[in-house]
């Protein structure tokens, strides 16, 4: 293999969200969430996380983020610190995020902030959060706020991460605060979302002309177990069409395809993305299983090795999915294609392997195949691996580890993992070398 050049001016980074870092978020629904029993593998919670807020431990990270060459971090603000009761405003939050905005810019990283991932004010849970059309002006307002407030120092957003997230563990499978299975509300929060993206575009817009805006989607292409079976095939269609196609349309035309709407028009939403923010893990195969209405008749696969034995944390997350580069290749393509000559940027992307067994291999197959879409036109500008510590992964606790950097959580000590030390010699030289390609493939990256 020769080597693979990225385009120069690349973006090489990591993303975080504020609710998995910082630790002491109370206020919001996670937090309500996470205290009942059963909701959280092995009773975690997010506690201090990272310590980012009361230790201040992302200057420590980005330290360690700048000395790996990363030139860029993807982070979040948490609506519920900003805001803590409707319309009040904390100069306690809007200060810590100057500073931390600032310690990204004086080691030289661009910040890219998205405005909410996945957790709502109390108060906004209170008034139903997603699932009224009430939050479109509260969300409006919050962003306009929070652009004002450090448009200073960020002009790169996204307004909301993973909108089929959103639905999808929390409406439909039940898993995640509000614990609901009820496709039809999904669908009304999917819409609301859709249209408070909308208004947060045009408001960013408004305040800060020359922002760049998006929305990380998560895609997830769907392959049939069965590809001989014509009801397998439709099975898979129709997941992809709800999960990966109907709210891209929509922002592409401005119409509400079944299911999300019966062909009503939202043309606010049209043309609202500066750039498209891809967030990929993995790809998934679907058999037919008629005892799951819920999941349109379909059951995921377990993943099929991909050339090492899954332990215990793997086998858990890819009893999701497929490791699955090709399939990141496909998407990609795609994108280029649904929007031509917006630019991309993979907003997230990683693995959770806390031995650091996969992700050596997983970093270059991914990045290769993301060099083989940029060789053929798709005009891809960034990329942030998930994630730069170790952190609390959502229902998983900490049992989960995306981490390029180890965190010991009684001692807050940062361990990097022998990962980190290949993406930062990938982002040194701005490309894949072939002697990285064969050190991945060593056991550990050694
Ligand atoms: C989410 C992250 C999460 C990651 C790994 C993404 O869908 O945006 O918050 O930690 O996946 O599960």
């Amino acid at each position: 293999m020769k080597t693979s050049k990225f385009p120069d001016g690349f973006l090489w980074g990591t993303a975080t969200s504020a609710h998995q870092v910082e630790g002491g978020n109370t206020n919001n629904d996670w937090w309500a969430w996470e205290q009942v029993p059963g909701h959280i593998k092995n009773g975690d919670t997010s506690a201090i996380a990272c310590d980012w807020w009361r230790g201040e431990k992302y200057r420590e990270d980005f330290d360690l983020a700048r000395a790996l060459n990363q030139n860029a971090h993807r982070l979040s603000v948490e609506w519920s610190r900003i805001e803590p009761r409707e319309d009040e405003w904390s100069a306690e939050a809007f200060a810590f995020y100057r500073h931390v905005l600032s310690a990204l810019r004086e080691r030289g990283m661009i910040p890219l902030v998205t405005l909410h991932h996945f957790t709502n004010p109390l108060w906004l849970r209170a008034q139903g959060a997603w699932e009224t059309e009430a939050v479109v002006p509260r969300f409006e307002r919050f962003v306009t706020r929070v652009v004002q407030e450090l448009g200073d120092l960020c002009d790169f957003w996204v307004t909301i991460n993973e909108p089929i997230i959103m639905i999808m563990p929390t409406y439909i499978l039940g898993e995640w605060v509000p614990g609901k299975k009820d496709f039809g509300l999904a669908m009304r929060v999917l819409r609301n979302v859709l249209r408070a993206h909308a208004v947060a575009y045009h408001a960013i817009h408004r305040v800060q002309p020359h922002a760049r805006v998006g929305l990380a989607h998560n895609l997830l292409p769907f392959n049939p177990a069965n590809p001989r079976s014509a009801l397998n095939r439709l099975a898979v269609r129709a997941q992809d069409f709800i999960y990966n196609r109907m709210f891209l349309l929509a922002l592409k035309d401005g119409v509400l395809r079944f299911p999300l709407g019966l062909g009503e028009r939202v043309p606010e939403a049209v043309g609202t993305q500066d750039y498209i923010g891809l967030n990929f893990y993995f790809s998934r195969r679907l058999a037919l299983d008629w005892s799951q209405p819920g999941m349109l008749f379909a059951r995921t696969l377990p993943a099929h090795p991909w050339g090492v034995p899954y332990d215990d944390e793997l086998l858990e997350w890819f009893g999701k999915g497929d490791i699955d580069p090709e399939a990141f290749y496909r998407t990609v393509k795609w994108l280029a294609e649904y929007a031509p000559g917006v630019p991309i940027y993979i907003t997230e992307n990683g693995v959770c392997d806390r031995n650091d067994e996969v992700r050596p291999r997983y970093l270059i197959a991914y990045l290769t195949a993301l060099h083989r879409a940029i060789q053929e036109g798709a005009p891809v500008k960034g990329y942030f691996h998930w994630t730069l510590v170790d952190n609390f992964e959502w229902s998983e606790g900490y049992s989960l580890q995306f981490g390029l950097i180890a965190n010991d959580l009684a001692t807050q000590t940062r361990t990097l993992k022998p990962s980190a030390t290949l993406y930062a010699q990938i982002a040194r030289e701005n490309a894949i070398t072939e002697s990285m390609s064969q050190c991945a493939n060593e056991p550990n990256g050694q």
